[in-house]
């Protein structure tokens, strides 16, 4: 430190630093009140009627009023609600709502939440981790990840991958509408698996994931979406699954949790029909590390570090690709592997859509 300390402090430069850390911090004490905002009702409460005082949206949700004017307080000085001082009201713009109450949309944002909570319950997992070298599983982090994993990319899905993704690989949603076969590699809670399913009612999927956790949510997900005779899930990792001649073989945003992707990437060479399609979804990232500075770039560094490399290390390390592994490097696996072919079919703020093919 010492040679930091002979260095001037420039008064402008730690203004900025500090502006921005005490920034950053306001928002983790405001991720716990939109938690709260959330399993409470408050938001959508809030959402489904005009200004409201305090003591009607308590009353509107069975809670106690002075918590709830000092939580109101907390939206406003946030930004997330909008106070009216002549009547001592709130309300949420239809902007605010479509974020924090409506539970159908791609940008809801309360379940995210629980994946930053879900890193602090296993901050002494990662502590000894950095000490080991060992890794964690991804099924021994506290179940908020799981869950919340499922529940807000289950939405993000829902506006993107039928919709958009799909329809950017070549000749794929024509393959479906015929009649496919499908595997989802790393399906998780199978959010993508089932979406896919219901669009595409001629088509027969499988979905594949190590966790077994997982694997029953996932059969549940299908169950109650009525698509259960044409999904099935089973517990098995990408580098053995059983089956092939698949047509189309999806990875979404697990290939870099992945403690071999390469072998990954060489048993989807094998499984795949000969026109076959690799879908790999991950998430947003340029090659560089000086080129991925930005709030999304810095949240995924951050998993990455404490849930995805950990994760990875623990099913092998043989390469840890972390969240940020940018296209290149994704190319890279899929050559060595054996496919010829290897393009971006989309990007988006969040996440790559590339396409292989043998
Ligand atoms: C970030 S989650 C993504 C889950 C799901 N695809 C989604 O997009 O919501 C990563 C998933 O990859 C699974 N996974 C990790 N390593 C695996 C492996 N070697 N084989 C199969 N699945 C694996 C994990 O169990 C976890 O469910």
């Amino acid at each position: 430190m010492d040679h930091i300390h002979k260095k001037a402090i420039d008064p402008a430069k730690l203004d900025a630093v500090i502006g921005r850390a005490v920034a950053d911090l306001s928002a983790g004490y405001g991720g716990v009140m939109v938690s709260l905002g959330n399993r409470l009702g408050l938001y959508k409460a809030l959402a489904e009627t005009g200004p409201l005082t305090s003591r009607e949206l308590a009353s509107r949700t069975g809670c106690a009023e002075r918590y709830v004017r000092e939580w109101l307080g907390s939206q406003v000085a946030g930004a997330y609600a909008t106070y009216h001082a002549i009547s001592d009201t709130y309300e949420l713009t239809p902007e605010q709502a479509f974020v924090f109450a409506n539970e159908e949309s791609p940008v809801f944002i309360p379940n995210a939440w629980a994946i930053p909570a879900s890193m602090w319950a296993d901050e002494m997992k990662a502590v000894e981790a950095f000490r080991t070298g060992k890794g964690i599983p991804w099924g021994d982090h506290d179940g908020r990840l799981q869950c919340g994993i499922a529940a807000f990319y289950g939405n993000a899905y829902k506006a993107s991958l039928v919709p958009e993704w799909l329809p950017a690989l070549t000749g794929v949603v024509d393959k479906l509408k015929a009649g496919a076969l499908v595997a989802d590699i790393g399906c998780g809670y199978g959010h993508s698996t089932v979406q896919m399913a219901e669009a595409f009612p001629a088509s027969t999927f499988r979905g594949f994931d190590t966790h077994g956790e997982s694997v029953i949510a996932a059969r549940k997900v299908a169950a109650e979406a009525g698509v259960a005779n044409r999904v099935s899930f089973e517990t098995a990792s990408a580098s053995t699954y059983p089956g092939t001649g698949y047509d189309l073989i999806c990875f979404f945003d697990c290939l870099h949790d992945m403690g071999d992707p390469i072998a990954a990437a060489e048993h989807a060479a094998k499984a795949i029909a000969p026109d076959g399609t690799v879908m790999l979804v991950e998430p947003f990232a340029n090659d560089r590390v000086e080129d991925n500075v930005s709030p999304i770039a810095r949240m995924y560094y951050a998993a990455s570090t404490t849930i995805c490399c950990a994760h990875a290390i623990s099913d092998g390390g043989r390469l840890v690709l972390g969240a940020q592994a940018g296209e290149a490097r994704l190319a890279d696996v899929f050559r060595k592997a054996g496919f010829t072919r290897f393009r971006r079919a989309l990007a988006t703020p969040f996440n790559l859509v590339l396409e292989a093919k043998l």
